[in-house]
């Protein structure tokens, strides 16, 4: 992590930041650029190196504010809610806008509602029987905010197979990027049992060893127990 030392408005958009780049800066000459990630995950942005103070350490470089990062839509069914919350709150505290969706079987089975709410920019809320906020699943919410947000830039959902199944299914209807989470597949966690086996994009991959967390499951493999999904 680089610390911002110094932010200056130099027009309504237009934004210029001092970083605190010793090694950078050190090395820096006229012309050249960094690549700037917000966050582990994000994007690589190539910036030109406006300015640089090697006695001080820092790097000087404009921003021009273009909106949003982009819009992210979070489905957390059941207990999936749970580890689906501090990624909806992490990429909404990224700058990106966040649309929660949670879902439970029954009213007394939905929880973090709350929490949900806080840690994204919009939530949406649903019950399998109708008893709280409206009745459906979550990939029926899902259907209505993929065609309202026409933006949307990536799914993340976190549930029961059936359910990561369901969302990857009707994401891929609409070329929505869509990352799930398939922890509860793993057995032994190192990569030699086979259970987590599934295919993504038409290769084998290990949920313990390339995941938990992939890009949209196309189907389970039949062995060591799976079953086809
Ligand atoms: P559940 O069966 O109560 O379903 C929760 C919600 O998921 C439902 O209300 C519905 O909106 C949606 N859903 C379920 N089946 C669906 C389908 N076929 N199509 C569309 N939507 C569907 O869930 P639960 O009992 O809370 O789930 C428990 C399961 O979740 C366990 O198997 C557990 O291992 C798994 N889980 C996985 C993770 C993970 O990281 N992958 C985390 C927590 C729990
Ligand atoms: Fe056994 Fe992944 S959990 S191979």
């Amino acid at each position: 992590m680089y610390r911002i030392t110094r932010k200056v408005a130099l027009a309504p958009t237009l934004n210029q930041f001092e970083i605190e780049a010793p090694l950078v800066s050190r090395k820096a000459a006229p012309g050249q650029f960094i690549i700037l990630r917000i966050h582990d995950q994000g994007e690589r942005i190539p910036l030109t190196i406006a300015d640089f103070d090697k006695g001080k350490g820092t790097i000087t470089c404009v921003f021009q504010e273009v909106g949003k990062t982009t819009s992210v839509v979070c489905v957390g069914g059941g207990v999936g809610v749970a580890p689906v919350h501090p990624i909806a709150r992490a990429l909404k505290q990224a700058g990106n806008e966040v649309v929660g969706i949670i879902g439970a079987r029954t009213k007394e089975l939905l929880f973090w509602e709350d929490k949900m709410r806080a840690a994204c920019s919009e939530l949406r809320v649903t019950t399998d029987d109708g008893s709280y906020v409206r009745k459906g699943f979550v990939t029926d919410v899902l259907r209505e905010v993929i065609e309202e947000k026409k933006d949307l830039g990536l799914c993340v959902a976190i549930g029961p197979l059936p359910m990561m199944r369901a969302v990857s299914n009707l994401t891929r209807e609409y070329g929505l990027k869509t990352i799930v989470s398939l922890n509860s597949i793993m057995v032994d966690g190192t990569g030699m049992c086979g259970c987590c086996r599934v295919t993504v994009d038409g290769k084998t991959r290990f949920a313990c060893v390339d995941g938990p967390d992939l890009d949209r499951i196309n189907h389970r493999c039949s062995c060591s127990g799976g079953g086809g999904k």
